[in-house]
């Protein structure tokens, strides 16, 4: 998910951050081309403050040393107008998993997903490769992210999420609210068994991706996985699974033997089953036996990635001076121009979702609670437009019809599983409707590409706690700094498009020495948009 993480429109920021150079970029950009340069022009959500409002009544984040609002001076100019109040605001958002929320410990994993002790020795490793993953809002959204992993078996001590909240010590203080979009509640991640790690200050993408690589530099770790925080896993619990996801790319197989043994999995139960986290260890034993110059092996493109350190170091890490996207078309660009390989590959099932499970206990295969989810930040209900249905009743729908067919198959399912044990069966009929809602959700994601990202904006709150700032503002920053990224990308490649190796005879160290391939005799050209794909 580079990619994902970088477009606008296909993109699922996991990491959404902005940082103080950036908006010295950004400030000396405007100060050059005036308002109404291309950038702007560019920007994809420019009225973003007015269709997603945040909850800032009059001033509330304003307090002073004294804990009331600073008074506004009276020095001759007029007050300032104020930008209109939202009327439309998302409900609060609940924590997900009130087990662990009330302190209490987490209940064990579906036995067949727990891990080997030792796993990694068992595919040539000396060291249990880390699994970052960043962080920079919304609570619900991580913790569903990181609870699906451990319980399709990833060993909770390999998990690092990594806290750029930009907040200092303050989540580690327990000093946010959980309406604060930047609230993490440290406690609760140690209950589940994984590290934190904190930014020393709020990194944009890129530098999170270094920071990463820098990580794995400290430590003597050659190789790495990082995650998005807004994916949803599952083992392939139950065989084999054909179902092409929104987020999924063309996957890419050895040969045909390869292919067939990796489509086909034996399911839960089955000798021969691997977890997720079995079939990462043996991606990067495969990977390291067959190619010495590889890069990245993505399982739904950079929602999950295997990175090879070697290669990062050998083009020079990603460039900080794209913050968000584009800077993924760069890195894949200049690692391709230098011989390393990328590539999509097959581990487990990878939901790309914006929504949170009600009760993460489900994917414990809790048989009390059934499984359904909720959109942090739903759409506003508009007045009744003729021929145009409402978006909320329309997900309401799927749900029940999710768990009518959901129950047909797995009945059928298992009828057909004879052998297995019924304890396994048990726990598989239940996986069978997680699959489904995983798909639901990562369906709702993907329903239009304006809503993608609105799950960034659900969390309004926390007004006069520690390094408060304003939502709207903040996930406003994030686009016009996500813009000049494009900009920096397209001056430094003379080139829009995202692929330069198809589209393109650029090589390296063309790079900022070459003139703009959109200037043309042809009357008709024109500056291309973006350097989104
Ligand atoms: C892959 O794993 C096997 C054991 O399963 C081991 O013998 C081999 O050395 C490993 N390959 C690498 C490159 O580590």
């Amino acid at each position: 998910m580079v990619r994902g993480i970088f477009s606008l429109r296909r993109g699922v920021t996991g990491i959404f951050v902005f940082i103080f150079f950036g908006l010295i970029i950004t400030a000396s950009y405007l100060l050059e081309e005036g308002q109404s340069s291309e950038f702007l022009k560019n920007l994809p959500i420019s009225n973003l403050g007015a269709t997603t409002p945040g909850g800032n009544k009059g001033n509330p984040g304003n307090v002073a040393a004294n804990g009331r609002p600073p008074k506004r001076p009276n020095n001759g100019h007029p007050a300032p107008k104020m930008k209109p109040v939202p009327t439309h605001v998302p409900p609060p958002i609940r924590d997900p998993f009130p087990l662990l929320e009330r302190g209490e410990r987490p209940p064990p994993i579906p036995s067949y997903n727990v891990p080997r002790h030792e796993m990694h020795h068992e595919y040539g490793l000396d060291y249990v490769p880390p699994l970052f993953i960043g962080f920079t809002r919304q609570w619900p959204m991580l913790l569903q992210c990181v609870v699906s992993y451990i319980t399709a078996g990833w060993p909770p001590e390999s998990i690092i999420v990594v806290e750029n909240t930009g907040v200092q010590f303050s989540n580690r203080q327990g000093k946010l609210s959980l309406q604060n979009p930047f609230y993490l509640n440290h406690a609760v991640l140690k209950r589940l068994g994984v590290t934190v790690l904190q930014t020393p200050v709020l990194l944009t993408f890129s530098q999170m991706q270094n920071f990463f690589l820098s990580e794995a530099h400290n430590r003597a770790w050659p190789y790495y996985f990082y995650s998005h925080q807004d994916s949803l896993v599952y083992s392939f619990e139950d065989g084999a699974d054909t179902v092409h996801r929104p987020g999924d790319r063309e996957f890419e197989f050895y040969d045909d033997d390869e292919k067939h043994d990796i489509m086909n999995p034996p399911a839960a139960g089955k000798k021969g089953y691997r977890t997720i986290y079995e079939n990462a260890l043996r991606e990067l034993n495969t990977t390291l036996d067959r190619e010495d110059h590889w890069a990245f092996r993505w399982f739904q493109y950079d929602h999950l990635t295997l990175v090879n350190r070697e290669a990062m170091d050998a083009v020079g890490g990603w460039d900080n001076l794209m913050p968000y996207y584009g800077s993924d078309c760069d890195m894949n660009a200049r690692l391709a121009m230098d011989g390393w390989t990328m590539k999509h590959r097959r581990i487990g099932i990878i939901n790309d979702v914006s929504t949170v499970l009600d009760d993460l206990i489900v994917l414990y295969r809790d048989k009390n609670v059934e499984p359904k989810w909720t959109d942090p930040n739903p759409p506003e209900e508009k007045p009744k437009e003729e021929g145009k249905a409402e978006e909320k009743p329309k997900q309401e729908e799927e749900q029940e019809a999710a768990a009518s067919t959901d129950e047909a198959a797995a009945a059928a399912a298992a009828a057909a599983a004879g052998a297995t044990s019924e304890a396994i069966e048990g726990s598989l009929s239940y996986f069978r409707k997680l699959v489904k809602t995983g798909n639901d959700m990562g369906k709702y994601k993907y329903r239009d590409d304006e809503w993608r990202n609105t799950w960034q904006l659900s969390q309004r709150g926390g007004q006069g706690e520690p390094y408060y700032y304003n939502s709207d503002g903040f996930a406003q920053s994030f686009w016009i700094l996500a813009e000049a990224g494009r900009e920096v990308y397209r001056q430094k490649w003379g080139h829009g498009g995202c692929d330069l190796v198809q589209e393109t005879a650029l090589i390296p160290s063309d790079a900022w020495l070459v003139e703009p391939d959109w200037i043309t005799d042809e009357p008709a050209a024109e500056k291309p948009k973006d350097g989104r794909r």
